[in-house]
């Protein structure tokens, strides 16, 4: 879809659909809404007079204009009340009503900039989080479909034209687009590289997804071959890697900014990349291990987190960090029990092999401290017991630095990703002291464990400032939730890119 700003008046726009939007409560439309309904002859005071249009939050009605101005269709897109108004609700708004003119078959919409009117929001960050939520509103994972006309919505929207009558805005308004454009994609690669069957997405696969994206945006990538591995002593990726016949991958992705602070180490953003995790020997149920396929969610963040970074070129150095491997139960499989050593060589005792992300994670963690990055980030599908705690909104978050914390929490914050942090204070270390090696790889029963998963990571990443995303909880939607469609979410790209942008505001 192609989004770009049109100047001139709303009302003679020749468009298959016209967006306009109305806060709700308000009786006397004002703005770009006012002036549709003047074409109208007051058609829209009359529909919310008759109590037709409300303009509650989720609400889109739609108006057939029947030859009083050029365009077919109006849809009045609910605000919500205007004081909780924000840039989340634009983002949902914005998806929601680019969902709408799709199911009716428009292939031409033009929309107003929801919030920089009377919603009185910045006209930049109200044109991102509008082309954030069109793009990834809009997404569908359409590559195994042979045909794509079996679905419910055969059409494309092709074009949004938003419209501005103010010249002076359009600068502002054409940066917001740009860069929502920017995140909104990099969030949908995310979501292809999680929907694409586990066959097609091996961690050979993963590493070329990060090489193409890399080579096409100018990154310096790595990745390093298990021999390479093997050399290096990352014992504990390698014991998960060892019971499949695919070859595991280590991913490396470098951004570089001339403008970067030459004293500032670059900071490491460090994803999952389990590329199916069936559990290993310690077998997963069957119910609900197809999503396994998306157990590289958290790596796929980070690739696609890079490519925005790439784009938007803040002013500090950034490395992406993808450990690969797939988790399959065979002859050469790890087991519980096995004693592994990783490769800063501590030891690690096995105790459930489904526990693998850590294992990734841990060999993961050591190498970005051995390369001296500083502060560190990990995104991962770590843990059941994280959704367990939170339900299905929030992400967990867990740190050894609470000014790292605080950053990270409000980058998701500024980027619209919910996440709320769990405590991992000295208590919890003795949920990962194992008798017979330095460290054991999962807590004893099942209670807190998306903490004793973190605790275990901490114990790798020691004093060195880490954040730890478990996005178990939100690495899928169950259905289209603004923003959000079913399936993959492309969780933590948005607030990755964020935090990027806020270490470089620092500077
Ligand atoms: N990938 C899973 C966690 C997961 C489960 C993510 C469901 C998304 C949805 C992870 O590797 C895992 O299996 N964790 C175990 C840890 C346990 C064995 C200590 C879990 O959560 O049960
Ligand atoms: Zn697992
Ligand atoms: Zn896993």
């Amino acid at each position: 879809m192609d989004i770009r700003i049109v100047k001139g008046d709303i009302a003679s726009q020749e468009v298959d659909a016209i967006v306009v939007n109305l806060f709700e409560g308000v009786q006397q439309p004002g703005g770009a809404t006012g002036a549709v309904d003047r074409a109208l002859g007051g058609g829209l005071t009359q529909l919310i007079a008759d109590g037709d249009v409300k303009g509650k939050s989720g609400e889109m009605v739609l108006v057939y204009t029947f030859g009083k101005i050029p365009a077919k269709r109006v849809v009045v897109a609910g605000l919500g009340k205007s004081d909780k108004f924000n840039v989340d609700a634009v983002r949902k708004v914005s998806a929601d009503a680019a969902r709408f003119v799709r199911r009716h078959n428009c292939k031409r919409a033009t929309t107003i900039v929801h919030g920089a009117g009377i919603g009185g929001l910045e006209p930049r960050d109200a044109a991102q989080a509008l082309a954030e939520g069109a793009i990834m509103g809009l997404y569908r994972f359409q590559r195994y479909k042979s045909s794509k006309k079996d679905d419910e919505n055969d059409g494309e929207l092709q074009e949004l034209l938003v419209i501005e009558a103010m010249n002076e805005r359009v600068p502002a308004l054409e940066a917001g687009l740009n860069a929502g454009r920017i995140i909104a994609e990099a969030t949908n690669l995310c979501r292809d590289l999680a929907n694409i069957g586990g066959n097609d997405m091996a961690p050979v696969h993963l590493a070329e997804a990060a090489r193409e994206m890399s080579e096409r945006h100018g990154l310096d990538f790595r990745a390093f071959d298990k021999a390479e591995m093997e050399a290096m002593g990352m014992g504990a990726l390698l014991a998960v890697a060892q019971g499949s016949a695919q070859e595991p991958r280590f991913i490396t992705m470098r951004y570089n900014s001339p403008e970067a602070r030459s004293d500032r180490p670059p900071v490491a953003l460090i994803g999952k990349g389990v590329t199916f995790d069936s559990g290993g020997i310690s077998i997963k149920q069957a119910d609900g291990m197809e999503n396994m396929k998306s157990d590289m969610s958290g790596g796929a963040a980070v690739i696609a987190a890079m490519s925005a970074i790439a784009q938007l070129r803040p002013p500090i150095n950034v490395v992406g960090i993808v450990p690969a491997a797939e988790n399959l139960p065979s002859a050469t499989a790890y087991r519980p029990g096995d004693i592994v050593r990783a490769s800063n060589g501590k030891t690690i005792e096995v105790v459930n092999t489904d526990a693998e992300g850590r294992m990734l994670l841990a060999d993961a963690i050591c190498w970005a401290k051995r390369e001296g990055l500083s502060p560190l980030v990990d995104v991962a599908t770590l843990t059941g017991a994280c959704s367990v705690a939170l339900g299905p909104f929030y992400s967990g978050i867990m740190a050894n630095d609470q000014p790292l914390a605080d950053k990270v929490i409000a980058a998701a914050k500024r980027a619209g990703e919910l996440v709320w942090q769990l405590p991992l204070t000295d208590e919890y270390k003795e949920l990962v002291k194992s008798d017979i090696a330095d460290v054991r790889q999962t807590g004893t029963g099942r209670a807190g464990g998306a903490i004793s998963a973190a605790q275990m990571l901490h114990a790798f990443a020691e004093d060195t400032p880490w954040a730890h995303l478990d996005i178990a909880p939100t690495y899928r939607s169950d259905r289209d939730r603004g923003a959000l469609v079913k399936g993959p979410t492309g969780v933590a790209v948005r607030t990755l890119i964020a935090f990027t942008q806020m270490l470089a505001d620092e500077e």
